[in-house]
């Protein structure tokens, strides 16, 4: 069995490629400050704070049969794990994104399509604008360094247990509600999703099998309505109805698509629909194996629950903007 790093591990995809890893049987150390969570059981943590200059020098030229880095918006970040660790790591994962490309609108492309222009300023920004810029100079400097060993995993919409953007989590929790629920009518929408246990393990797998080159990394095409219709049939409480409103409506009583407050998350404005429309065979024939969606509903109803269903949301409706929009479309 291996030795994994993980420049990650304490919470969502990086922690859930940790613990697959763990299970899988190798040693994995973890690099974070340690403050998101924990650190899956039977892993290590290596405290550090990678804004910090030298942070990973402990760890300096140390041999490992994989690294996956989860570095989201810092080309500093990625430069100095590839200087610390790069002469010394059989394998390297760099975790992307699907906002590396340029043309979000135009449904089955693949990763050949062109992207965005790096940002390879090393200001720290969280200008939201900046993330694929940033991604794509970070992918840059992954191929310019260990190329030849290192799989690019461009992840769609990572959702399931643990998902901290409240996206996902939105459905199986107002489904389970029960009652009227407003829905986007458009249920041809297309709609793609990776549950985070099957891309982990599909990195996991990926590290040990040696998968190189890069990848579009999500689930197969589906739609909205498909999509939103086997999380009701999974966990919609008896009597769910869904109401489909007009995506014009929807705007004029300034709900947002996709995420944030007032928002229906997975509704798509046209220009956007081709981000959960990416030709994602390439992935599949490499090995990454999604669950059905019902899974993952029934996994995040579960991580919902826990946070307390009734708490303040990052994304999705409130019971009160609901009614609001009901009240306006029931006859
Ligand atoms: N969610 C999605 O749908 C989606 C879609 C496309 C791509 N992605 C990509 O998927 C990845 C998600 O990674 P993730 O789920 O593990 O979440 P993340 O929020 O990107 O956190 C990653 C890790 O970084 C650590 N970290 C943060 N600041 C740090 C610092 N200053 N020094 C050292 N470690 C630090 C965190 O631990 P501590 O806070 O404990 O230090 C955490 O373990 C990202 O690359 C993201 O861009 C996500």
């Amino acid at each position: 069995m291996g030795r994994w790093l993980v420049l990650g591990g304490t919470r969502f995809l990086s922690r859930a490629v940790a613990a697959a890893a763990v299970a899988r049987g190798h040693e994995v150390v973890c690099v974070a400050r340690g403050v998101s969570g924990g650190v899956p059981d039977g892993t290590k943590l290596l405290v550090a704070d990678r804004d910090v200059p030298g942070a990973l020098e402990p760890l300096r030229g140390e041999p490992f049969d994989a690294v996956v880095d989860v570095a989201r918006m810092s080309l500093p970040w990625v430069r100095s794990a590839l200087h610390a660790l790069a002469v010394n790591a059989a394998h390297w994962t760099f975790i992307s994104t699907i906002n590396v490309y340029a043309d979000s609108t135009t449904p089955d492309q693949g990763v050949d399509a062109t992207l965005v222009v790096p940002r390879t300023d090393d200001t720290p920004t969280e200008d939201p604008e900046a993330y694929g810029p940033i991604k794509v100079a970070s992918e840059n400097a992954v191929r310019d360094t260990v190329g030849p060993r290192a799989l690019i995993v461009r992840s769609g919409l990572i959702c399931g247990p643990d998902d901290g953007s409240d996206r996902f989590g939105y459905w199986p929790n107002r489904f389970a509600r029960g009652g009227h629920a407003v829905v986007p009518a458009d249920p041809g929408q297309p709609a793609q999703l990776v549950d985070v246990r099957d891309l982990a393990d599909w990195i996991v797998r990926s590290g040990e099998e040696h998968v190189v080159g890069t990848f579009d990394g999500s689930g197969p095409r589906s739609t909205l309505g498909a999509v939103l219709d086997e999380i009701a049939d999974s966990v919609g409480a008896a009597g769910l109805e869904q109401v489909a409103v007009a995506p014009e409506a929807l705007t004029a009583a300034g709900v947002q698509p996709w995420s944030g407050p007032r928002s229906l998350p997975l509704w798509l404005t046209g220009s956007d629909v081709g981000i959960l429309a990416r030709n994602t065979a390439p992935a599949a024939a490499a090995g990454l194996r999604c669950r059905p969606v019902a899974e993952t509903a029934g996994a995040a109803l579960e991580h919902e629950r826990a946070l307390g269903p009734d708490r303040p949301r990052r994304a999705g409706l409130t019971p009160a903007e609901e009614s609001e929009i009901l009240a306006a479309h029931l006859p």
